[in-house]
């Protein structure tokens, strides 16, 4: 089995940690010792060892996770030395495989991408390019989609934040049945189970496309209908891709 060294244990990883021992995975995981306290709290709640420098982390472990944000890769990069050919699968966003490669000379170098349901196993887990280590080691955390293209796993990015702004538009969602004077928690089984059944049928009917999973269901004369012409009239979906356009331009511009 093998060894897991965190450089940088922040939000993400800690999912990381959470979701590789649900899994079951007993390999040894090192962590890196800035942000003390969060790394004692996992060390002690998951067995995992508090290393003394970055550089330790490197020399104990098989694969390296690295889970600092993009401004502090420099500093990071300079403080390890990794081995020939040791793989280090990389979540920093918009970072590409040429950037990572002159900062960890001779890494094997993959970029990884996740969201933080990783802690319970149901993230999407995006790999590129495809790497068999790199997919034994955090597929337990979710559904895995491997890329071979970097340009795909820029969108791949934006599409993980499309994740973090879905809880905005359910939590929008939600409060207007509370408004309307359903209890708060009524509220949220209605939004999240609705939305639940959404993602089942269309999980279940890959052979159609969303559109018209929704077309099926918006018949004429419906209230599905009748509340999707104003959508149509006023679609937010410009604003939703106006906020991918802005993602996508920071990361293209990060990673030039
Ligand atoms: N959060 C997300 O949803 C998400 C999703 C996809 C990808 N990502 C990517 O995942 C990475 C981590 O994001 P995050 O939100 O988890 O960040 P975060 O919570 O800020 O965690 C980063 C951690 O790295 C530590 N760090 C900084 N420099 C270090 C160094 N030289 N040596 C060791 N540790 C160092 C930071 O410590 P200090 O606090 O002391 O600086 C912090 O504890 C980012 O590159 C981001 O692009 C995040």
């Amino acid at each position: 089995m093998h060894s897991l060294g965190i450089l940088g244990v922040g939000e993400l990883t800690e999912k990381v940690v959470q979701g590789l021992r649900r899994s079951g995975f007993s390999g040894a995981i090192l962590l890196s010792p800035r942000n003390a306290e969060r790394a004692e709290r996992l060390a002690r709640e998951h067995a995992c060892q508090v290393m003394a420098d970055n550089q330790a982390v490197v020399d104990g472990a098989d694969l390296v996770l690295l889970g600092v944000r993009p401004a502090s890769l420099g500093e990071l990069a300079a403080q390890v030395q990794l081995r020939p050919g040791q793989h280090l699968l990389s979540l920093a966003a918009g970072i590409n495989l040429e950037q990572l490669a002159g900062a960890f000379a001779g890494a094997q170098c993959v970029r990884v991408m996740l969201s933080y349901a990783a802690q319970y196993n149901q993230s999407t887990v995006v790999v590129c390019p495809s790497d068999p280590l790199t997919e034994q080691a955090l597929g337990a955390l979710g559904n895995l989609v491997v890329i071979e293209d970097e340009a795909a796993f820029e969108l791949a990015t934006v599409a993980a934040c499309m994740n973090g702004w879905f809880y905005f538009l359910l939590h929008d969602l939600q409060q207007w049945l509370s408004d309307k004077g359903l209890p708060a928690d009524q509220a949220r089984a209605l939004v999240l189970g609705n939305l639940q059944d959404c993602l089942s049928s269309a999980r279940e009917q890959p052979e159609h496309t969303l559109k018209a999973l929704g077309e099926a269901i918006a018949t004429p004369g419906t209230f599905t209908a009748d509340g999707l012409a104003v959508l149509t009239h006023q679609p937010v979906s410009a604003t939703w891709g106006a906020a991918c356009e802005v993602v996508l331009d920071g990361l293209l511009t990060r990673s030039r």
